[in-house]
């Protein structure tokens, strides 16, 4: 069983303005192709591992074979986190739900949140991404990876996440990461995130 580049569920041009369609294009048929190539390239080498989830890589990375557990944190972590970027993009949806609550008692208030999120995405030396994660008490937290490493690998469940990398924004915004992090509050699908949420077990209450 090959892993493949999943469809987007909407059109390239879709996010337009905030994400532009030929990065769009680029970044997933290009960037996230050559993820998928080069992770089932690797897995050839080992067929026993053949019926496990994408996913179960990155959550136990340790358990897998040496010779190949570089090649799948890089790029069974850029197949994944692709994946997972795809899916919570969606032009001009309004965070609402228990989401909407969790994120006002952990953060104080949605701008606390923004300006937390953009300031760990501004953060990230070089390559990588942020994210709001549920962590091991099933709370919120916004992390920082480099590179293509996971929250998985960490014991983390990701709920929303902005790629950093340049090729992610380079073609429209070249060097102006921190336009591009604004931009992006605009193509957050809260729907989707809130399905997570729910879904992973997220609290909305507050632990004293
Ligand atoms: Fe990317």
């Amino acid at each position: 069983m090959k892993f493949e580049l999943p469809k987007l569920e909407y059109e390239y041009d879709s996010l337009e303005p905030f994400i532009d369609e030929a990065t769009m294009k680029l970044h997933h048929d290009k960037h996230h192709q050559t993820y998928t190539d080069k992770f089932n390239e690797a897995l050839e080498k080992h067929p026993e591992l053949k019926f496990k989830d994408a996913e179960e890589f990155l959550i136990n990375l340790n358990d897998v074979p040496e010779d190949i557990r570089i090649v799948v944190r890089n790029h069974g972590g850029g197949y994944v986190n692709h994946s997972f970027f795809w899916e919570i993009l969606k032009k001009n949806v309004e965070i609402s739900g228990k989401i909407k609550i969790a994120i006002d008692k952990k953060f104080g208030s949605f701008d606390n949140f923004k300006k937390e999120f953009s300031t760990n995405a501004l953060g990230v030396f070089g390559s990588g991404w942020a994210w709001l994660v549920l962590n091991e008490k099933k709370e919120l937290e916004i992390i920082k990876t480099q590179n293509q490493d996971s929250p998985l690998t960490i014991g983390k469940i990701p709920l929303l996440v902005i790629d950093v990398w340049e090729h992610a924004y380079y073609l429209k915004y070249q060097n102006r990461r921190a336009e591009y992090v604004e931009n992006f509050f605009n193509v957050i699908n809260w729907g989707h995130i809130e399905k997570n949420f729910q879904m992973k077990g997220g609290k909305n209450e507050n632990k004293i």
